[in-house]
């Protein structure tokens, strides 16, 4: 089963609640929230208040993206805000921290995701492969929309898949950035199932049609 998980950071900030019921009605398995704190990546979007605001408008579930420094900070009031998920870096603190975050998350009842950088080799996540629910690979350097897909993360996925089969098989594997038609086959076929797409749905007229041919590619 692939799931689609539209970027709401390529949507218009102005119409954000008709732009979320807009890709729910077309078809959008997840909302993805990205988090960026000029810190963690060069980079600022949006935060706690914005996930609160979407939990008032939407029983979509909320994939929140965090690229945030010291995730263990604020992990928590995302969960309270309403997030669904909380993915943060596994580069983004010490290992310790790392954990504790994780066990935050999971002792609020939600999801708890830890992603990585393109730079970052899978093995960096296996001491936490047991408690988490989703692996998200970046296949861009995060902090930006409209950015190039980059072919050569395809191994990383494969073998974060490979690990994820003998050690947590009902773990997500998530990717994001330059994920379009073209490129959703690559990474279907590498293994990953649940798809972010910024561009590729908010920057269409049809989002229906959008999300469908990225799910079908
Ligand atoms: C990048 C973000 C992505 C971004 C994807 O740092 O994490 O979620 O919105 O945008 P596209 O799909 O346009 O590459
Ligand atoms: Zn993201």
């Amino acid at each position: 089963m692939i799931r689609i998980s539209p970027s709401i950071l390529a949507s218009d900030f102005t119409r954000l609640a008709e732009e979320v019921e807009d890709v729910v009605k077309g078809g959008a398995d997840f909302i993805h929230v990205d988090v960026m704190d000029g810190v963690f990546v060069p980079n600022i979007s949006i935060g706690i208040p914005v996930v609160s605001s979407l939990r008032k408008a939407t029983d979509a579930f909320l994939d929140v993206h965090l690229m945030i420094t010291k995730p263990e900070r604020y992990v928590g009031e995302f969960c309270d805000a309403g997030a669904d998920m909380v993915v943060f870096h596994v580069e983004a603190s010490e290992p310790q921290d790392i954990l504790d975050a994780m066990k935050t998350v999971i002792e609020k009842g939600k999801k708890v995701g830890l992603s990585v950088k393109p730079k970052t080799p899978a093995t960096v996540l296996l001491p936490y492969l047991d408690l988490v629910d989703m692996v998200l690979v970046m296949t861009v350097e995060p902090g930006f929309g409209g950015q190039k897909f980059m072919p050569d993360m395809l191994p990383k996925i494969e073998t974060i898949a490979s690990m994820l089969s003998k050690l947590n098989p009902d773990c997500l594997i998530e990717v994001d950035g330059g994920i379009d038609p073209e490129t959703a086959p690559l990474v279907k076929k590498a293994g990953a199932n649940v798809l972010v797409a910024g561009s590729a749905v908010f920057k269409k007229a049809d989002r229906a049609a959008a999300i469908e041919a990225i799910r079908n590619a």
